[in-house]
């Protein structure tokens, strides 16, 4: 039992030291999610009802979700075509005097675009906060994704497998952060982390298992737990020696899903991701929605995309894995280049 919670311990402290030496900040604090840490950085602020938080419209519903019940105002903003990041003209357009944070995701672990956030950001006198759910491991022109505004929030179950967790990032003083947290310790039952699990295998290698249940057994919203807020705050010691084990490696798995972009650059429309992202997702960029809906029914790996987004009609994506052969990758081109052209024909 003690030896349990020492090891336990031992690995929460490991993985934050782990984050906190590769992107050099300060403060590492543990959630029991990315969703969960936004929520509770959002509460901290103390923003009222009409300050504004802006977040790009390609985005998992958990995260304006949060904003409100932390009591703000989420402002859904459009992504670039290219980059799929926030389009930094729509973004000026909605800034005005309410407007208090922006939130950049580096959207499938591509980070082209934030400087121009930041410049934004810097000028008007707005928080930055950064969501590298899909970018650990990313950099652009030299410095770390997590790194250039003022907090950042990760997810233990983006680029690895995983029962849940999550963590906040910052040089900033986060103590009334984790006053909030601790305040409120609520457990969570364990189904709850079997979906989390079978819902991370999702961004494996192993995605055809969970992609398999999420056909099968519920709607995806249910299983990947789109749409929910946490009710339990605190990351688990097994979660933390999951993340730590695999965050240790993340840079030989990076480097693997490079060269699988760089296969598909040219050959497929694909997202425009800098060269040291994290290319955490394969994306095919179809002419039209039907042509995209064709193969997606028609492919058991070509996955639909956040809704609600100029790009959501448009795009599939695939999780990229470390197991793609180039035979596989070739399977991709042919296989988007036909649906495409297909259709383009009709
Ligand atoms: C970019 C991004 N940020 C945050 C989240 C939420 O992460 P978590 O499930 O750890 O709350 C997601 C989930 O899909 C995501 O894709």
């Amino acid at each position: 039992m003690f030896l349990g919670s020492l090891v336990k311990m031992s690995y929460k402290n490991k993985v934050k030291k782990l984050i906190s030496k590769e992107l050099n900040v300060k403060n590492v604090v543990l959630f029991s999610s990315c969703r969960n840490a936004f929520y509770f950085l959002i509460k901290s602020l103390n923003l009222g009802f009409n300050d504004e938080v802006i977040i790009q419209k390609f985005i998992c519903d958990s995260l304006p979700i949060a904003v409100k019940q932390a009591g703000a105002k989420s402002i859904l903003v459009e992504v670039n075509k290219d980059t799929f990041n926030l389009d930094i003209e729509k973004v000026k357009s909605n800034i005005n005097e309410n407007t208090k944070a922006i939130f950049f995701v580096h959207t499938y672990g591509n980070s082209i675009g934030i400087n121009e956030i930041k410049k934004l950001c810097q000028e008007k006198g707005i928080l930055l906060i950064e969501d590298i759910a899909h970018a650990y491991g990313s950099s652009l022109n030299g410095v770390k994704a997590g790194t250039f505004g003022d907090y950042a929030v990760y997810s233990f179950t983006k680029q690895m497998v995983n029962f849940g967790g999550g963590a906040l990032i910052s040089n900033k003083d986060v103590s009334n952060v984790v006053e909030l947290r601790d305040s409120m310790k609520v457990g969570a039952g364990l189904f709850v982390y079997l979906k989390r699990f079978m819902a991370s295998l999702y961004e494996t290698r192993a995605f055809f298992v969970s992609k398999l249940l999420i056909d099968f057994v519920s709607g995806s919203d249910d299983l990947k737990l789109t749409n929910v807020l946490d009710k339990h705050n605190h990351c688990i010691g097994i979660e933390a020696f999951f993340a730590y084990m695999q965050l240790k490696n993340i840079k030989k798995v990076i480097e693997k899903k490079k060269q699988n972009y760089l296969m598909l650059r040219g050959k497929v429309k694909t997202q425009r991701m800098g060269e040291n992202s994290s290319f955490n997702y394969l994306s095919f960029f179809f002419d039209n929605k039907d042509l995209r809906d064709d193969a997606i029914s028609n492919s058991f790996l070509f996955l639909p995309v956040w809704k609600n987004s100029v790009i959501s009609d448009n795009l599939a994506f695939v999780p990229n894995s470390v197991d793609f052969s180039r035979k596989k990758l070739k399977k991709f081109v042919n296989f988007f280049n036909k649906y495409n052209k297909k259709g383009s024909l009709k």
